[in-house]
């Protein structure tokens, strides 16, 4: 047992996170919690962990902090390069069929739990690589973390962060700034970032492709189910879910199909 959080605090705190995010604290991950609490107690000048309690329940702000602290946001530019390549060479041909067929005009993509931006942009140098101005292109890059989505609004990242992006689009979609690169304008305008917590409606409606990658695996089953379903109502009918490698929808009540394609595995709501 730790000195620092009782049993009982543990407990009221996780309680309190996944009633208002979804991410699941148990044992194992236990110490993630109290470093972050300790972390926040400092910053908020307390050392009494029941007052931070009854001060979160009554802060709404300070409230939204703690659950920017508890997140993971580690990300990367295409990371999982199998799945754009899926994006690239399945999904968007299928799409781009689809639409002409009906004569519509514009893709809508949302990127849920986008942290620090790498995920949209990364879509959106491939749609815009691939379909140039045919479509009107709206991506939506949502997450919980304020501090993630002020860096995704910046759109400038240190070298080190811009592994993964393939030559041409470094040259095509960045600038050389500083010690790092700055994502152009062309593609942030088709980008916009948004707070949003996946507990609640997003009022989306008519996304044609949705990455929620490495994110409802921090929640339990129930919370994930719940997302999942909130996804199915928000998406078009003839459009494609991309879930972590790691991420399953297997055994879960929904009505996602399983598509299988040379590069890796999506889901799809056909209806
Ligand atoms: C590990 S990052 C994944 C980023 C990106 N999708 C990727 O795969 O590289 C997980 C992100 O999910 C966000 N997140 C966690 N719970 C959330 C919730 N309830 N609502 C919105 N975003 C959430 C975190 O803030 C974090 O930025």
């Amino acid at each position: 047992m730790s000195d620092f959080l009782k049993d009982d605090q543990f407990e009221k705190f996780k309680e309190l996170i996944y009633k208002e995010s979804g991410i699941h604290f148990s044992n194992s991950n236990r110490s993630i919690l109290e470093s972050r609490l300790k972390e926040r107690l400092r910053n908020a000048g307390l050392s009494d962990i029941d007052e931070y309690y009854s001060r979160i329940l009554k802060d709404q702000e300070e409230l939204r902090v703690l659950l920017d602290s508890v997140t993971t946001n580690l990300t990367r530019f295409f990371r999982n390069t199998l799945h754009f390549k899926t994006l690239e060479n399945y999904v968007i041909p299928d799409i781009v069929q689809y639409k002409s067929e009906k004569n519509e005009t514009r893709i809508r993509v949302w990127s849920a739990g986008c942290s620090t931006g790498e995920e949209p942009y990364s879509i959106a140098m491939v749609l815009k690589d691939k379909l140039d101005d045919k479509f009107e292109l709206d991506i939506v890059g949502s997450d919980l973390s304020l501090k993630s989505l002020m860096i995704a609004k910046e759109g400038y990242y240190p070298e080190s962060r811009i592994q993964g992006v393939p030559p041409e689009y470094l040259e095509k979609f960045f600038e050389a700034k500083r010690e790092g690169y700055q994502i152009k304008d062309e593609i942030k305008k088709i980008v916009r970032f948004d707070y949003h917590n996946l507990k609640y409606e997003s009022g989306l409606k008519n996304v044609d492709i949705l990455f929620c990658r490495n994110v409802i695996i921090y929640f339990d089953r129930t919370a994930q189910e719940e997302v999942i379903n909130r996804f199915w109502k928000v998406m078009t009918n003839h459009s494609y879910l991309f879930i972590g490698h790691s991420e399953s929808l297997f055994g879960m009540n929904t009505k996602f199909e399983f598509v299988k394609t040379n590069w890796a595995t999506v889901y799809r709501k056909f209806v």
